[in-house]
């Protein structure tokens, strides 16, 4: 496996634990492309600054991300960030930030430097950072399944949480078109292992 995978869809649709499997069971790495939007969201937040401002303070950070089997480790400047990515206050504003081109090209550069083979999720990342990728799949779901599947992550009522999720469908919805060439799965109605062997189908059939 030489190769490129993108696991695109909207917010809670399992691609980042779907991403992690499928990568395990191809012996390759993941990358989770939104923890770049989160690291530079939570620039915004150390530094006080607005999406717009920190557009000019972006060389002031070094960010790295390093897969490991398990997971992937953010690092700013040498600190680990990881455990500070998935808080309400970044979730409610990631989106303000990912909407910014600057900023979505210093990501894309981030990732592009990652050398293959690697199993990538995000939501352009079939459309417009890895074209030229061998497989690509765009995962969706109801917003209330998806809800739901996010609450136990988050220190909140289902309601907050289905609204922050149906929000950012909105905010999101530029750079979240499904690439023409992806196979599209609607995971409602199947589990993380359904969605993982019918992933790993498409990539390798068995006959
Ligand atoms: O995937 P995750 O929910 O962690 O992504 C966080 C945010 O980063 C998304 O809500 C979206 O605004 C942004 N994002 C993006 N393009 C990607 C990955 C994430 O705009 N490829």
């Amino acid at each position: 496996m030489q190769g490129i995978i993108t696991i695109d869809g909207p917010s809670a649709s399992g691609k980042t634990s779907v991403a992690k499997l499928v990568a395990q069971r191809l012996g390759i790495p993941y990358i989770s492309s939104g923890l770049l939007y989160r690291a530079v969201a939570l620039m915004c937040l150390l530094e006080n600054v607005s999406a717009e401002e920190i557009e000019h303070k972006l060389g002031k950070y070094r960010l790295e991300l390093r897969p490991t089997p398990t997971q992937n480790l953010v690092f700013l400047d040498g600190h680990e960030v990881s455990a500070a990515l998935h808080s309400l206050e970044v979730d409610q504003i990631v989106s303000a930030v990912a909407v910014r081109p600057a900023i979505r090209q210093y990501v894309n550069d981030v990732l592009r430097r990652i050398p293959p083979p690697f199993v990538v999720d995000g939501r352009d990342m079939g459309s417009t950072v890895f074209p030229q990728a061998q497989h690509k799949f765009y995962l969706t779901a109801s917003p209330e399944v998806r809800a739901r599947r996010r609450v136990p992550e988050r220190d909140a009522a289902f309601e907050t949480v289905l609204a922050e999720i149906i929000r950012r469908d909105q905010a999101d919805q530029q750079q979240s078109a499904p690439a023409r060439d992806a196979i599209i799965l609607d995971t409602s109605h199947l589990d993380l292992d359904g969605v993982v062997r019918a992933v790993l189908e498409h990539i390798a059939p068995s006959s």
